[in-house]
């Protein structure tokens, strides 16, 4: 391999920086956009140049990208996260850089632009309704109850929230009327599930299921994911094939890495929405715990157009799970048994970044979780059991507001 390939990321953060210690392996030359926000803590070791994303809209990625490749085209650009997903996708199109293609990403990044391309693509979807205002939605509501309605372009189940009954119709018209456009979807009810995949050139080289646990309504915040899910029954296998299938061909999905999620419900899979980024909640770890490789670096070859290197296995090495510890609302007065838990064999590591003295707000995004646990056991039914192990001796106690 040349070692003197040119890789540009777009966005690192915490979660980003097993891209740059891929490219480090790889011996390549990399350079990284980094937010100003997390800009003190940038790992300058990883890479010669980091350009500086100022706090604020989205589009301000794009000034940075814009800076970072007019001074060097990159041979290869991967975008880490969903705000770096657009500005990304404009510079490969540019510079004909492997990449989603400016088709996917752009109607990845907007929820309406899915719903409205999938509706004649064949994917099964919810039926919904976009909407300029929630009260101009009233009357659909009002006949299709229960429904969600939800943002366009949030992420990590902002705003997404479940309206069981016409007072919650008034409420949630009241609570969200300066909102501007939602979307507002049926409710599908049943167990949910997310598929990653690495693409090239359209065509699926790996693929996982991860199965959910999500809190009650009327908000969704993913609380555990398991990897390397099989339905046992052929019928549903199919149907899910077909849906991812489908995505990909409706988005125009081109190469890089995919990830949706679906419900299923007696329909078969339903699509929630797809994305064309790494998908968050340390999805990568424990998928590559599962399968036995490195996800990241097999982006950062794909994103450079080098061969994976024999492709990942198909089938499971190991089971791996991440579960978000959750609490009641109010003041965290302690914490026991993160030493216990670590010293599990099937956990490989906890770690939380919330502790005594921290304020717990009610759980109604991603965002307030207090941290994670991920684990990587032998089998399904030992991952069971250091779930439980772990939900049980994990104590996280709370002084209520
Ligand atoms: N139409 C729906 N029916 C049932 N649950 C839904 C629906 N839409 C969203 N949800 C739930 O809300 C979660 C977040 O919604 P999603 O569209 O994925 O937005 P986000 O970008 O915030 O992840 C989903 O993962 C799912 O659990
Ligand atoms: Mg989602």
């Amino acid at each position: 391999m040349k070692d003197s390939k040119d890789l540009l990321v777009v966005g690192v953060g915490t979660m980003g920086r097993p891209y740059l210690q891929a490219a480090a392996r790889l011996g390549l030359r990399v350079r990284a956009v980094e937010s100003a926000a997390t800009w003190e803590g940038r790992p300058r070791d990883l890479a010669e140049t980091f350009y500086r994303a100022a706090v604020g809209p989205e589009e301000l990625w794009n000034l940075a990208v814009t800076r970072a490749v007019t001074e060097r085209a990159p041979d290869g650009l991967v975008s880490f996260a969903e705000p770096h997903v657009l500005a990304g996708a404009l510079a490969q199109e540019r510079l004909s850089l492997p990449g989603p293609s400016l088709h996917a990403a752009v109607i990845s990044r907007n929820k309406a632009l899915q719903r409205t391309t999938f509706a004649d693509h064949g994917v099964p979807q919810p039926e919904f309704r976009l909407a300029a205002s929630v009260a101009d939605a009233r009357a659909w509501m009002l006949q299709r109850l229960p429904v969600v309605v939800k943002p366009l372009t949030l992420a990590g189940s902002e705003g997404v929230e479940l309206v069981a009954d016409a007072a919650g119709v008034e409420d949630v018209i009241a609570r969200r009327a300066g909102e501007g456009t939602v979307l507002v979807e049926e409710a599908v009810m049943g167990p949910e599930f997310s598929w990653e995949a690495l693409i090239r050139d359209g065509e699926v080289l790996f693929e996982n299921i991860t199965a959910k646990e999500t809190t009650q309504p009327p908000y969704f915040v993913e609380l555990s994911h398991r990897c390397g899910h099989r339905f046992d029954d052929p019928l549903t296998t199919a149907r899910v094939a077909a849906l991812t299938r489908g995505v990909i061909e409706a988005i125009g999905m081109r190469t890089g890495l995919v990830h949706l999620e679906f419900k299923v419900d007696e329909r078969g899979p339903v699509l929630m929405e797809t994305a064309v980024r790494t998908p968050g909640d340390y999805l990568p770890d424990a998928i590559g715990l599962t399968f036995g490789f490195d996800l990241y670096e097999a982006v950062v070859r794909l994103h450079l157009g080098l061969p994976l290197d024999g492709l990942p296995p198909a089938e499971p090495v190991a089971w791996a799970a991440t579960w978000f510890p959750t609490v009641r609302p109010g003041t965290i007065t302690g914490i026991t048994g993160v030493e216990e838990s670590e010293a599990h064999p099937g956990v490989v590591r906890v770690r939380l970044r919330k502790g005594p003295g921290d304020t717990v707000r009610p759980l109604t995004s991603s965002s307030q979780r207090m941290g994670h646990v991920l684990i990587a056991a032998e089998s399904p039914s030992e991952r069971e059991d250091t779930l439980k192990f772990v939900r049980e001796t994990l104590r996280v106690s709370v002084e209520q507001a």
